[in-house]
């Protein structure tokens, strides 16, 4: 398994071009099920999670793949599904693939996909994206750790989702746009991904409207036809480089990336004293000082992010005064505190809240990457520690975070990939 080698206590310092949103793609993936014809999504990062999809979207028999031609595109067409099955070693790497139920069951009348289980940060339960599918008209069964639906053509309804879920409102979002009629969704998810998939889905031909807001109102439509989308910049890769910038005491300039999106990040860091600064061409932080403690509270959109709530963290680690970060979005979170800790952090957690008491400096040990976004905030942190940082099952990191080392080199991290079977990197 390969690790990453971090040689902090620099300043980081220079220019990065940001990479297409993961978060954003996966749903994109699973929307061109729903469309006749190909569907180019361009912009498109290089990671596990999109291979991940992409063998998903094969084994449903799918055509889908990457056009070499064109560095960062992907080429799909669902014309050719015929085994609507998401296998369990598939769905249990990725939970994002629930996301192919909805659009199975609304264009083939059947989808039957593994279910998640659970995961490092929490029990991520999928009631909320069967409870629409099933106001949808969907006859869905729960047998032998999958989940089926069927239907012979979906229905419009109303659905009022009990808790707010990003992936929840989008699944039952694409397959309400082949249903017969309106359905309104409450309680919908905000974030820039669901406007994101919705503003595509309106190109393919579907009539949406309300994305970006609670109530979604979705008009049927009999078929819809592939797209050629690019896809927007990712604001949590953004956020993590923005805050390896500050933790660092450095100035970081970013492009690619949409500041709007990211308002609860910009603020927050701001708040710790950092400079930020926000122009067409994209955004710089600068940081001078220690970073001050601040007080955190993840939300949905537009609140706080859950996804940048480590790499935060790892800020306040080495700032002057107290935090409180309190993680309200998933219940097991702090997977990253007690690595944190080996780095010489002094935090402390209770239920929900972790209390961060900043020190004047970390040092580097080796520590193990838990789950995605831990990973990037032990990768923020180890660029603040003093001295050698290894992080182990950085696999981790890969799912999400697009050639991390090279962009983190290129504002002058000492940052290298120790490959298990080859030697170094
Ligand atoms: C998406 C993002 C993930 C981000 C998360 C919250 C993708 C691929 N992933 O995940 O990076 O951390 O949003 O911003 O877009 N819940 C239920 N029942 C459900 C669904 C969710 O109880 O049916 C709960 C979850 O356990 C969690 C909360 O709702 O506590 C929010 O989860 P959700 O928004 O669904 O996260 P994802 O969409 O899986």
């Amino acid at each position: 398994m390969d690790r990453i080698v971090v040689s902090g206590g620099g300043r980081l310092c220079g220019e990065v071009q940001v990479s297409g949103s993961k978060n954003a793609t996966l749903a994109l993936m699973a929307a061109a099920l729903l469309a006749e014809g190909e569907t180019v999504l361009r912009n498109v990062p290089r990671l596990r999670d999109v291979d991940a999809m992409l063998q998903l979207l094969a084994a449903l028999g799918a055509r889908a793949g990457w056009d070499e031609s064109v560095p960062g595109t992907l080429r799909i067409s669902g014309d050719g599904v015929d085994r609507p099955e998401a296998p369990y070693d598939l769905v249990r790497r990725m939970r994002a693939s629930f996301m192919v139920l909805g659009p199975l069951v609304a264009r083939f009348g059947r989808g039957r996909v593994s279910e998640p289980g659970g995961c490092a940060i929490g029990v991520r339960p999928v009631d909320q994206h069967v409870k629409g599918l099933e106001a949808l008209g969907a006859k869905v069964e729960l047998t032998h750790g999958y989940v089926e639906a069927t239907s012979e053509r979906l229905r419009g309804a109303r659905v009022a989702f009990d808790v707010c879920t990003v992936n929840g409102t989008q699944n039952v979002m694409m397959a309400a746009c082949l249903a017969d009629g309106e359905t309104v969704l409450e309680n919908a998810a905000r974030e820039p991904e669901v406007i994101e998939l919705a503003a595509a889905l309106g190109e393919m031909g579907a009539r949406i409207e309300g994305a970006g807001t609670s109530r979604i109102e979705i008009e049927g439509v009999r078929r819809l036809r592939g797209v050629d989308h690019v896809v927007s910049g990712d604001r949590i890769e953004a956020g993590t480089l923005l805050a390896a910038g500050v933790a660092t005491r450095g100035d970081v300039r970013l492009r690619g990336v949409d500041a709007r999106v990211m308002e609860a990040t910009i603020e927050k860091l701001r708040e710790t004293g950092a400079e930020i600064e926000v122009d067409e061409s994209g955004i710089r932080a600068r940081a001078f000082d220690a970073p001050r403690g601040v007080d955190v509270v993840t939300a949905p959109y537009p609140g706080f992010a859950t996804d940048m709530q480590s790499q935060l963290m790892a800020v306040l680690c080495v700032s002057a005064g107290s935090s409180v970060v309190t993680e309200t979005v998933f219940e097991n979170r702090f997977m990253h505190v007690p690595e944190l800790l080996r780095l010489g952090a002094d935090i402390g957690v209770t239920g929900r809240t972790a209390h961060v008491r900043g020190v004047p400096r970390l040092m580097g040990a080796p520590v193990m990457a838990t789950d995605l976004r831990a990973s990037a905030g032990l990768i923020v942190a180890a660029l603040a520690a003093e001295g050698e940082t290894e992080v182990s099952r950085v696999y981790h990191i890969d799912r999400g975070y697009e050639r991390i080392e090279e962009k983190l080199r290129s504002l002058g991290a000492r940052i290298r990939r120790v490959r298990e079977s080859e030697g170094e990197a």
